[in-house]
């Protein structure tokens, strides 16, 4: 029903957020639960600190989760490219908790990494849409994201379940620990309740996107600029229409 897959798979955003979200969700609707965490409040205030790792846009999720989780859970984050984390020597022991989040579980730079980490004594949580994928395997801890497959190159709902799951993983953090108001946690969950029907509010302006689109393809450079978590927004966008365009994009705080 759809010129490309990726027109789909934007059209099949709200779906992959409800379903992420749901997922996650107590049957009342107000409490975040990751039961295949299995991780108990004692478990969460042991790690010192917390690596994300990845690349391309799953990375880009991931600087959300830095955010979300230094704010509400109080745990220091750093992020990482995958494919740089190897020659950087990084600080990790036991009490480290080492999130790898790929779509597709495969990326050899990810995997990489997760071996690396492995080895140094890290507990390893993968975040990843592939159900059995070499990633998946490897982790202690999985969460699977529930987008559904994504088979256009360039992601977009596995970039937005992975966004929705960084943000329920700092809440549960959060809750665990004691470092968020519960007025907060419930106004974020209420939040997280009405995406799905903000997303489809904003792919209904489709033939605006269209207009603008056809206005500025001849054009040679394009920049995308944003502060705080839109800065974050902003490198997804620079990135995903440098892709599928090959127009010169960049993306600047
Ligand atoms: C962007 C894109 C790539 C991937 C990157 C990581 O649209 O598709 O940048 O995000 O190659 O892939 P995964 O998430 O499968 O590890």
């Amino acid at each position: 029903g759809y010129e490309h897959f990726m027109l789909k798979e934007i059209h099949d955003q709200p779906k992959a957020v409800r379903d992420t979200f749901g997922t996650h969700i107590s049957e009342d609707g107000k409490t975040v639960i990751f039961d295949e965490l299995n991780w108990t409040a004692d478990d969460v205030a042991a790690f010192n600190k917390i690596l994300i790792v990845a690349c391309g846009t799953a990375y880009h999720a991931g600087e959300v989760g830095k955010v979300a989780i230094e704010k509400l859970a109080k745990i220091p984050v750093i992020t990482d490219i995958a494919s740089e984390f190897r020659y950087n020597d990084p600080f990790i022991d036991e009490n480290t908790l080492v999130i790898l989040i790929s779509q597709s579980g495969e990326t050899a730079d990810t995997l990489a990494a997760l071996r690396e980490s492995k080895n140094k004594g890290a507990k390893i949580l993968a975040v990843t849409n592939v159900v059995g994928s070499s990633i998946a395997r490897e982790a202690d801890k999985v969460i699977y994201t529930l987008a559904g497959p994504e088979i256009a190159v360039a992601s977009t709902k596995a970039y937005i379940s992975q966004l929705v799951t960084v943000i329920m993983l700092a809440l549960d953090f959060a809750k665990k620990l004691g470092t968020i108001e519960d007025s907060e946690y419930s106004k974020y969950i209420e939040e997280l309740k009405t995406m799905p029907e903000k997303i489809d509010e904003t792919l209904k302006s489709e033939s605006i996107t269209e207009r603008i689109a056809e206005a500025i393809k001849e054009d040679k450079s394009m920049f995308f600029i944003g502060r705080g978590l839109d800065f974050l927004s902003v490198k997804e966008g620079a990135l995903k229409l440098k892709e599928i365009s090959y127009i010169h994009t960049e993306a600047f705080p």
